[in-house]
C-alpha cells in the first residue's frame, strides 16, 4: 500500500470510498459543500504530483452522494507539466489501495467531428495513445498487475452501457468515441488533426490516457467522459486558447456533474471483476 493510501485511510477513518472521479480541466466543483467529508490538499498526499496548470486544485476530496462513498480528485497533473510518466501511476494506485471499485474520469477535448461541438459529451469507447508516453514503462510493479495488461475493454462496457442508460433517462445526449491522447502543451497542428481523423479518432486531449492505462493495470475499471470545449485546430477559424476550453468546460460543468452522480446513485457493480 503506498504511503498516500495509509494517509488517506488515517485521516478518515479507515473510510473505504465505493468510487473515484477524477475532475478535468474546468471542472471544479463535484461536492455540494454539505456533502463533504474530507478535504485532503495534494501537498500531504506524497503521491500525488502537484498540478501547476490553471483550473486543477490539487486536493483530494471524500464525500457522498446517496449511500455511497466517493473520492474526488479536484486537478489532475498531466505530461506536459514535466512530470515523469511514472508519477502519474501514483495517484491512480492510492485509488485502488484504498478500496475503490470504479474510476470515472473526466476531461477537456477538442472535438475531430463538427457534429459533436462545444458543450457536447462524449463517453469514452477506447482510446488511442498517440503521446509517445507510458507511465507503466520501466520495472513492472507486479503487486499492482502483470508486466502486460490486457486493454481490450479498456473503458468498461459494463459501466458504459450504464452510463449511456443514465443519460437517455435523463435526456442527458451524449455521443460515444475514441479519444486520442496528445503530449500537448501546444494544441495539435491542422496537419495532426487531419491525421487523428483518417485513424479513427473522435476526440483529442492532453490528459486521461496514463491514468486509464495505470488503472487497467492494477484491475480498477474505469469509464472516461469528454467534455467537448472546441472543435480542433483548422476545423474553424478561431484561435485555440486554454481559457477558452476552461470557459467551455464550465458551461458544460453541470450537465457532466448531473449525468455522473446520477449514475452514481443508479449503477450495479460488476461482482465478477479481477480483484488483486
Ligand atoms: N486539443 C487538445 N487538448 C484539448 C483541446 C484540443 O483541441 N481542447 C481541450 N483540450
Amino acid at each position: 500500500m503506498l504511503p498516500s493510501a495509509k494517509k488517506f485511510l488515517e485521516i478518515t477513518n479507515n473510510t473505504s470510498p465505493d468510487i473515484a472521479v477524477i475532475l478535468g480541466s474546468g471542472l471544479t466543483n463535484f461536492f455540494e459543500e454539505k456533502d463533504i467529508q474530507e478535504l485532503i490538499s495534494y501537498e500531504q498526499l506524497a503521491d500525488f504530483p502537484q498540478p501547476t496548470v490553471k483550473g486543477h486544485a490539487g486536493k483530494l476530496v471524500l464525500g457522498k452522494i446517496n449511500t455511497l462513498n466517493v473520492v474526488c480528485m479536484y486537478g489532475r497533473s498531466h505530461i506536459y507539466e514535466g512530470h515523469n510518466p511514472q508519477s502519474l501511476a501514483s495517484p491512480i494506485r492510492v485509488l485502488k489501495d484504498i478500496g475503490c471499485k470504479l474510476l470515472i474520469v473526466t476531461n477537456a477535448a477538442g472535438s475531430l467531428d463538427e457534429a459533436m461541438p462545444a458543450g457536447s459529451l462524449m463517453a469514452i469507447k477506447d482510446h488511442i495513445n498517440w503521446s509517445g508516453f507510458n507511465p507503466l514503462i520501466g520495472p513492472n510493479a507486479e503487486e499492482y498487475g502483470p508486466r502486460f495488461h490486457d486493454m481490450s475493454d479498456g473503458y468498461h462496457k459494463f459501466y458504459r452501457d450504464q452510463l449511456i442508460q443514465v443519460a437517455k433517462k435523463i435526456d442527458q445526449k451524449i455521443y460515444e468515441g475514441i479519444y486520442c491522447m496528445y503530449s500537448g502543451p501546444n494544441f495539435e497542428t491542422p496537419a495532426e488533426i487531419n491525421a487523428l481523423k483518417v485513424i479513427g479518432g473522435n476526440a483529442v486531449g492532453m490528459s486521461t490516457v496514463p491514468e486509464v492505462l495505470v488503472a487497467n493495470h492494477c484491475g480498477l475499471p474505469v469509464i472516461g467522459i469528454s467534455v467537448i470545449t472546441n472543435l480542433a485546430a483548422g476545423m474553424n477559424k478561431t484561435k485555440l486558447s486554454h481559457q477558452e476550453t476552461l470557459e467551455n468546460a464550465s458551461l458544460a460543468e453541470n450537465n457532466v456533474l448531473n449525468l455522473i452522480k446520477q449514475f452514481i446513485q443508479e449503477v450495479q457493480f460488476d461482482d465478477t471483476s479481477r480483484d488483486n
